[in-house]
């Protein structure tokens, strides 16, 4: 079955990122020359998925109108013959179809997921978490989708560790079936210090089964006091298969202060235009260090 639909949850309020995401949200702060969020919509284009669900609220309308066609900007920008910049700012309102849902209250990355059920449908699907920027050869999502495509059944990404930071995250326990495969025996959300030997961390992105959504809906409040869906989807696993999958890249958590500062410089490095300056900038600084 192809997958066509990705989940976006930008509801949060970003408290990680104060003051900087008080008056607007921290999916808008840019990396190198765009909004966070467009790395994450960008992915979803390059791995062949159509349409995007958004889960918002208030306070995130900046996010739907940079997606969004502007009139006056581009009419300002073509009286001025600055095309090619009037190209970029068309294409990106060009780039997917994106509807938005309103999460209608904060209570967890689980209820925001649930609250996509009715535009989802009975279909797989992916979830893209948007502090979670991955820079690889092959788009994060289209290597999932790659795998799906072979299981048929709902994957986790994940990536190992330090030890130390597994509190952090969802953390997976499982067996490795084969080079980046691990099918998921259990799974703990935030896992106190020796509640778990695995250094497994879920990072943002999915694949899940419409099953969740009724797992979801039933969900009590776990880490956090939030619907979790790391709980979710160890009741997945007890139902059918769940795999979790290394996938090959780097990922940067731009929804952390030092994680965005070191995703700056990570993409900056590899920006077609800026990079080659940038690196000469980068060894002058790294001298006087
Ligand atoms: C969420 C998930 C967690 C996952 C993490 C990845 O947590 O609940 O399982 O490991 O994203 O970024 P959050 O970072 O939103 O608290």
């Amino acid at each position: 079955m192809k997958i066509t639909k990705a989940v976006i949850p930008v509801a949060g309020l970003g408290t990680r990122f104060l003051p900087a995401s008080k008056a607007i949200p921290k999916e808008m702060l840019t990396i190198v020359d765009r909004p966070t969020i467009q790395y994450i919509v960008e992915e979803v284009v390059a791995s062949g998925i159509d349409e995007i669900i958004l889960i918002t609220s208030q306070g995130k309308s900046a996010i739907e109108n940079h997606f969004d066609y502007n009139f006056e900007l581009e009419t300002v920008l073509k009286s001025k013959k600055k095309d090619n910049l009037c190209e970029e700012i068309c294409n990106i309102s060009n780039l997917i179809d994106i509807v938005s849902v309103r999460q209608k209250k904060p209570l967890g990355l689980g209820h925001a997921i649930w609250s996509a059920r009715n535009v989802v449908g009975n279909n797989p699907f992916v979830v893209l978490l948007g502090d979670d920027l991955v820079q690889s050869e092959t788009p994060c999502t289209q290597q999932m989708l790659n795998l799906f495509n072979e299981l048929q059944e709902s994957i986790v990404a994940v990536q190992r560790v330090p030890m130390d930071q597994t509190s952090q995250y969802g953390i997976v326990e499982g067996e490795q079936l084969r080079e980046r495969v691990i099918k998921v025996n259990r799974l703990i959300e935030k896992p106190p210090a020796g509640a778990t030997q695995s250094d497994m961390a879920i990072i943002g992105r999915y694949i899940l089964q419409p099953e969740i959504f009724d797992l979801l809906e039933n969900a009590k409040p776990g880490h956090g006091g939030e619907i979790q869906l790391t709980d979710a989807l160890l009741a997945l696993s007890k139902k059918r298969p769940l795999y979790a999958y290394e996938f090959e890249g780097t990922r940067f958590d731009a929804g952390d202060k030092l994680g965005y500062l070191k995703a700056i410089i990570a993409f900056a490095l590899r920006h077609p235009t800026l990079n080659k300056e940038f690196r000469k900038h980068i060894k002058e600084v790294a001298a006087d260090l």
